[in-house]
C-alpha cells in the first residue's frame, strides 16, 4: 500500500489545505506528517522543538514518513523540512509515489503563514526565514519532485484540480 500522492513545499505553499481538497476529490484519506508526529508524541510540533530540539523532531519525521510510505493509501503532505533528510529523499524515490512540489512566491508564502507562531523555524521573522529556507531547499524539492504546481493566486480548490490533472497525465498512457 502506498500513498496516491505526496505533497512537498515550503511552509505556506498549501500542502495541507490543497492536500485535503485533493484527497476529497480522489475519495481517499488525507494525512500530514506533522499531525502524525503530534499524534505519536502527544505534543505539538512547537512543544517538540522547544523541549527536545529540532534533531529529535527530524528523527520522528523520518520514521512517520517511512511508515506512511508503505502503510497509507491516501494523500500525504510532508512538513516543509522533511526533504532535508537523505533517508526521506531515498524513501520517496524507492516508493515510486508521485511527488508534487507546490511552489509560490515569497510574498504569497508569507501572507499564508502570517505570524507563524506554531512554526518554530519561522517565528520572529517569517519573511526572512522563508527566504533562507527557499534558498537552501530549492534544489532538494527539485530533486524529489515528479510534478511542480504553481499555487500563486490559485485557491486550494483550483490547486487540487491542477494536481489531479497532473497526476492523471502522469498515469497516461501507462
Ligand atoms: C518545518 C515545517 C513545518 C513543520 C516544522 C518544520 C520546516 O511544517 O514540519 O515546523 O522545517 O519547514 P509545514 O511545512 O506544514 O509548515
Amino acid at each position: 500500500m502506498t500513498p496516491r500522492a505526496v505533497l512537498v513545499g515550503l511552509p505556506g505553499s498549501g500542502k495541507t489545505t490543497s492536500g485535503r481538497r485533493l484527497a476529497d476529490r480522489l475519495g481517499v484519506p488525507f494525512a500530514d506528517s506533522d499531525d502524525l508526529i503530534e499524534q505519536r508524541a502527544g505534543r505539538s510540533v512547537r512543544a517538540i522543538f522547544d523541549q527536545d530540539g529540532e534533531e529529535a523532531f527530524r528523527a520522528a519525521e523520518i520514521e512517520v514518513i517511512s511508515a506512511a510510505l508503505t502503510a497509507f493509501d491516501g494523500v500525504l503532505a510532508l512538513g516543509g523540512g522533511a526533504i532535508l533528510a537523505d533517508a526521506t529523499r531515498t524513501a520517496l524515490a524507492v516508493s515510486g509515489v508521485p511527488v508534487v512540489w507546490l511552489t509560490a512566491e515569497l510574498t504569497t508564502l508569507a501572507g499564508r503563514v502570517g505570524r507563524a507562531q506554531d512554526r518554530p523555524l519561522l517565528v520572529g521573522d517569517p519573511v526572512g526565514r522563508l527566504a533562507a529556507l527557499a534558498q537552501e531547499r530549492q534544489p532538494l524539492y527539485e530533486g524529489v519532485a515528479t510534478v511542480v504546481i504553481d499555487t500563486d493566486r490559485r485557491s486550494a480548490k483550483q490547486v487540487a484540480a491542477d494536481i489531479d490533472e497532473a497526476l492523471t497525465a502522469l498515469a497516461w498512457p501507462a
